[in-house]
């Protein structure tokens, strides 16, 4: 048991003197307050409202469809839940790319109408001007670097980032930039583990993987692909704590069995 477990409340403080003292750094996403609720009280360090919502959620191939409106209605919910953990938001695609004043906006509601604690923005140096803009309100800022799944369609495929020399020197870069600019921390996608380790080295933010190894400062995963809620997404990163798709469909199914034959309701479960 770590120092941190006494701490109240986690801010960005808390995940820069963590990464400092070489205390590892938990993150999961959820979407709505139950989950939240759960998670929170279990003791994670941050909470991320992902856009991964659009795919969980709302059933989307991929994050780019879902909106600021829904994300905020996300955020929102998440936020009512939580007591100790950081949450932080991610902005959604379309609300923060190419405009920094439009990235202002999105995060200021963000921060307004959820409560969140801070928001996530993907890329480097393109959305450089819109980190610097939503920071300069006063707003914690989270980099997310590799495999950025707003830019799908640009990638093309879902596979490891950054293999290449080009790609890792600019993620490397990146990296640095994010950090000069005032973000609080990082979370590097599905890229070599070696890699992974050498900006955790380099930079003095926390950084969090996703498929990333085991040399950064923290990890994160989707909720619903750890729980075992989705069983169609099983990359290598991917460690499944439990099995809830086959336990959620063996209770719904004693839950149909028991009402067609009449046991559900008994004597005790009536008024
Ligand atoms: O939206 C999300 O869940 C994310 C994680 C994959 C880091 O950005």
């Amino acid at each position: 048991m770590s120092k941190y477990t006494e701490v109240k409340r986690i801010t960005t403080n808390t995940l820069q003197a963590m990464k400092r003292d070489g205390v590892k750094i938990s993150m999961l996403t959820a979407y709505d307050f139950s989950m939240a609720k759960i998670i929170d009280q279990a003791g994670i360090d941050i909470i991320l409202v992902g856009d991964s919502a659009s795919n969980v959620m709302h059933g989307h191939e991929s994050t780019l469809p879902i909106t600021l409106d829904q994300m905020i209605s996300h955020a929102a919910a998440v936020r009512k839940a939580v007591e100790r953990c950081f949450v932080v938001v991610d902005l959604p695609f379309g609300s923060y790319q190419g405009n920094s004043r439009a990235a202002l906006d999105s995060a200021i509601r963000i921060m307004k109408e959820a409560g969140a604690h801070g928001v996530k923005i993907e890329g480097g140096s393109e959305i450089l001007e819109s980190a610097k803009r939503i920071l300069s309100a006063g707003i914690p800022v989270m980099g997310h670097l590799g495999l950025t799944p707003q830019s799908i369609f640009k990638f093309g495929t879902y596979t490891v980032r950054a293999k290449e020399e080009a790609e890792a020197a600019k993620l490397i870069e990146d990296a640095h930039l994010l950090q000069e600019t005032g973000c609080f921390g990082i979370v590097l996608e599905k890229i070599p583990a070696a890699l992974g380790t050498r900006v955790a080295q380099e930079l003095d933010i926390p950084i969090i993987g996703i498929g990333a190894g085991n040399g950064v400062d923290g990890q994160v995963l989707v909720s619903h692909d750890m729980f075992g809620i989705t069983q169609d997404f099983s990359p290598r990163f991917l460690r499944r704590y439990l099995d809830l798709s086959s336990e959620m469909k063996g209770a719904v199914a004693q839950y149909i069995k028991d009402v067609k034959s009449g046991d559900f309701p008994n004597e005790k479960e009536q008024y």
